[in-house]
């Protein structure tokens, strides 16, 4: 069995952030024990230098190997360097050699926009990554702030990949097993060909859509099935999908 923890969405610094939220996730957490953590950007508000620094702060308390990535926040005010300088590199691998899992990193964000794109030097490392984890039959997990695929309830849809249908095609075709992102604080997932893509909701702040409240996700990987279960904060655990396991792991 392998489990992962989907956080996203922080916002460290906005005005409704909320610490007592990001304590109790990280808590919550930490009681899991998860063989890997993975932050899907918007750690930040404003990109400000002082607000990754406290953001960092947070996540030291996180016990589980952890792969971060930047969100359109994280790129304000030249906030990519400062991500860079306090966090880790911006985009990278981690491989859970143990688990069988290959997780490849992409920064989508851009600098002081709010749109998303991969370009073609990342999506050409994110295919080459594909191939050598498929090479070694790995669990081949992809994390990206913004999403692929338009997310319901989301209204006009302006912040999908300006190239989502390039990495789209390099996703599917490189047969990647989760798409893990966040951006538009919904959580949901689609499934496609034999690929889920899983957004996350906002972790701790309250910019929130109707009476939806904050919340991580956690997949759990056996033999037999993956479950996608959100975990709202101050409210139930509820699983969203559960299907197959056709990768076989563990
Ligand atoms: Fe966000
Ligand atoms: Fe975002």
């Amino acid at each position: 069995m392998v489990v992962i923890a989907h956080v996203s969405d922080l916002h460290v610094g906005a005005f409704n952030f909320r610490k007592k939220l990001l304590s109790e996730a990280i808590e919550r957490i930490n009681d899991l024990n998860p063989d890997v953590v993975i932050v899907t950007g918007d750690i930040t508000e404003n990109g400000y230098h002082m607000e990754f620094v406290l953001a960092e702060e947070y996540l030291e308390m996180i016990e589980s190997p952890m792969m971060v990535v930047p969100g359109n926040h994280d790129a304000r005010h030249v906030g990519n360097e400062s991500f860079q300088e306090i966090i880790h590199q911006r985009y990278g691998t981690l491989n859970l050699n143990n688990k069988n899992m290959k997780i490849i990193g992409m920064d989508s964000s851009e600098p002081d926009l709010n749109y998303g794109k991969i370009g073609r030097s990342q999506q050409a490392r994110m295919e080459s990554e594909l191939i050598k984890a498929r090479k070694k039959n790995l669990y081949k997990i992809i994390a990206l702030h913004h999403h692929i695929i338009p997310v319901p309830k989301t209204g006009r849809e302006r912040n999908v990949l300006t190239d989502a249908g390039d990495i789209l095609k390099s996703v599917i075709d490189g047969k990647a097993d989760l798409v893990l992102s966040g951006h538009k604080h919904v959580p949901h997932v689609w499934l496609v060909e034999n690929t889920a893509f899983v957004t996350a909701g906002t972790v701790s702040s309250l910019k929130l859509r109707g009476k939806d409240l904050p919340s991580f996700n956690i997949i759990n990987i056996t033999d037999e099935t993956i479950e996608i279960v959100l975990n709202q904060l101050g409210g139930k655990s509820k699983s969203i999908v559960k299907y197959e396991n056709s990768c076989k792991i563990n």
